[in-house]
């Protein structure tokens, strides 16, 4: 275990280009922020400001805590936080900023940091979607105090469910340390059931059955019948789960050696695919993500704004088109009882209205071509460019 741990960490490090030693492996990629957070000594009434554009796994690691999350509205062009609502928003209470690289798009770290500096903040950068792409000519991750990432299915790579944190700060890395004594130690039953996991992913999750095993993985997942991202209790109560606090396990460490060797291609097919996507909406007028904005974006997915979300996911599950639905709601996948969360809905209309027109594009397809078709038939429904709320 120690080698390949000590290989995948290597490889991991040289991405972020930090020693081996800033690296931190966890089962998944909320855990590694609730380490983040115990390190930087997050507890009963602080507070912790995150977009209201997130995963509600971002303000559960919070809540475990006994802390309080603190929303922030979201900038259109970005879907982070919208930096000039910021400051309203800091208090004596607050402990940390998280900025989240939504989609693989970095921005205005420079300004959120800066501002979080002069406060006495630590910043975390939620770079769940952001692996391998690059920020102000740092790898994505490196500009905050730290920052934690994801290997779940969809990521940038992939070990089925993963995740790991990155610090270069003395004091938290130091403290990781001793917050880690802690980690559970992932079940024999849990490695068999990733491996089981992989190989259905691998060999009867192609492209034809995307929208039936999507709904079925989520199914079980729910009913927790399978190691899915998210078990039913941390969709439904801010109680943390048993089991929660656990580290990476064999299996994952040998999936993530493997898997990370094809990253670089696969940024550079996000990449070549966006472009694509961005060239087709502008020559339509529609809506799209403004390359001037963003340093050197890694596209984990497009966000493609449409009027009725509803019709156009039913209308790609019967052309069989791929779509992702990130995110559905201020805190993905809740729709209901947001106040569990500390979270008035009504506050954070941009994030709203934007999560109710947001749907994913893949971007890691050979060819997009029928994806391109499939907006060409959906032109009338995607938001155009004059339509854009600011
Ligand atoms: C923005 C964001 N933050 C955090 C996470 C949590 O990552 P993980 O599923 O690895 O715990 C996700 C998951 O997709 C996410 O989208």
């Amino acid at each position: 275990m120690k080698k390949n741990e000590d290989l995948y960490k290597n490889e991991l490090a040289k991405v972020v280009q930090l020693e081996k030693e800033n690296i931190f492996l966890y089962w998944k990629g909320r855990v590694a922020l609730y380490a983040l957070l115990k390190a930087i000594g997050v507890g009963e009434n602080d507070e912790v400001i995150i977009p209201a554009f997130t995963c509600v796994v971002v303000p559960n690691a919070i809540k475990y805590l006994g802390a309080k999350p603190i929303y922030v509205d979201i900038d259109p062009n970005t879907y982070n936080i919208d930096v000039r609502l910021l400051e309203n928003h800091i208090s004596s209470k607050t402990k940390v900023i998280v900025c989240q690289n939504t989609f693989g798009l970095s921005s205005n770290l420079e300004q959120i940091v800066e501002l979080a500096v002069s406060h006495n903040i630590f910043t975390i950068e939620d770079c769940t979607h952001g692996f391998g792409g690059v920020y102000s000519e740092k790898p994505n991750g490196t500009f905050c105090d730290a920052a934690f990432y994801s290997t779940q299915w969809n990521k940038p790579f992939s070990t089925g469910i993963g995740g790991f944190a990155i610090s270069h700060h003395k004091k938290i890395k130091d403290n990781l340390i001793t917050v880690n004594v802690d980690l559970l130690k992932p079940s024999v039953v849990n490695n068999i059931s990733l491996s089981i996991l992989y190989f259905i992913r691998e060999h009867i999750m192609i492209h034809q059955f995307y929208w039936t095993m999507l709904k079925a993985y989520r199914w079980l997942s729910r009913h927790n019948l399978v190691q899915g991202s998210s078990s039913g209790k941390e969709l439904t109560s801010t109680t943390m789960p048993a089991n929660y606090f656990k580290g990476i396990s064999k299996v994952q460490i040998r999936k993530g050696v493997l898997n990370i060797r094809s990253l670089s291609n696969t940024m550079l097919i996000r990449k070549k695919n966006a472009k694509l996507y961005t060239d087709y909406l502008k020559k339509e007028n529609k809506l799209h993500v403004s390359p001037e904005l963003f340093d050197n974006h890694s596209f984990l997915v497009y966000p493609l704004r449409v009027k009725d979300k509803d019709k156009i996911f039913r209308l790609a599950e019967l052309r069989k088109i791929p779509l992702g639905d990130w995110f559905c709601s201020p805190i993905h996948p809740v729709v209901t009882c947001f106040e569990q969360w500390d979270l008035d809905t009504g506050k954070y209309p941009l994030a709203q209205e934007i999560s109710s027109q947001i749907i994913n594009l893949p971007t890691n397809l050979s060819s997009i071509e029928p994806i391109l078709s499939f907006l060409e038939e959906i032109k009338e429904n995607i938001v155009s460019h004059s339509s854009s709320i600011e």
